[in-house]
């Protein structure tokens, strides 16, 4: 599949204000372009840790940043970007065949991920030269 980082939007989610506090809510097939069949959380992340370093065939994400901040390093294999996300109601999309990294969490920062597919080893590409080579051998 060919995907590049214009596909790895940013989007803002609807938010209900109220004096009681915010609500923020996620529809799959609405306010994200796929069905939710995964969700997933990482947290009590220790300073100067980093997470993902993978990319998937298939799966779509969408990362949160329900508390605190982080960025996200993407790489389509050509490209690169960074995206700083701090706000519960901003969600990154995160298209197939895009390399991430997850770094600078704040302290008790909390990275929500919406994905498209249960848990599935096999769609990772966690050496970064297959990940390259597939990126300009496409199926
Ligand atoms: P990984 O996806 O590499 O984490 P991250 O991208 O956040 O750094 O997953 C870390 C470990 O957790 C790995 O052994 C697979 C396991 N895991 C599951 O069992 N289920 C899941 O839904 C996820 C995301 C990971």
């Amino acid at each position: 599949m060919t995907t590049s980082l214009i596909d790895c939007t940013l989007i803002n989610l609807p938010r209900i204000l109220d004096p009681r506090g915010a609500l923020t809510f996620v529809e799959g097939s609405r306010h994200v372009p796929f069905q939710i069949a995964r969700v997933y959380y990482l947290y009590d992340v220790p300073g100067g840790a980093e997470r993902g370093g993978h990319a998937h065939k298939e799966l779509q994400q969408l990362i949160i940043a329900m508390s605190g901040s982080f960025d996200v390093i993407l790489d389509d294999g050509g490209e690169k970007k960074c995206v700083h996300l701090n706000r519960s109601y901003f969600g990154l999309r995160i298209v197939p065949m895009i390399w991430r990294q997850l770094n600078n969490f704040s302290s008790g920062s909390v990275c929500l991920v919406l994905a498209s597919h249960p848990y599935d080893e096999s769609d990772y590409y966690r050496d970064y030269a297959r990940f390259l080579s597939a990126k300009k051998n496409p199926r």
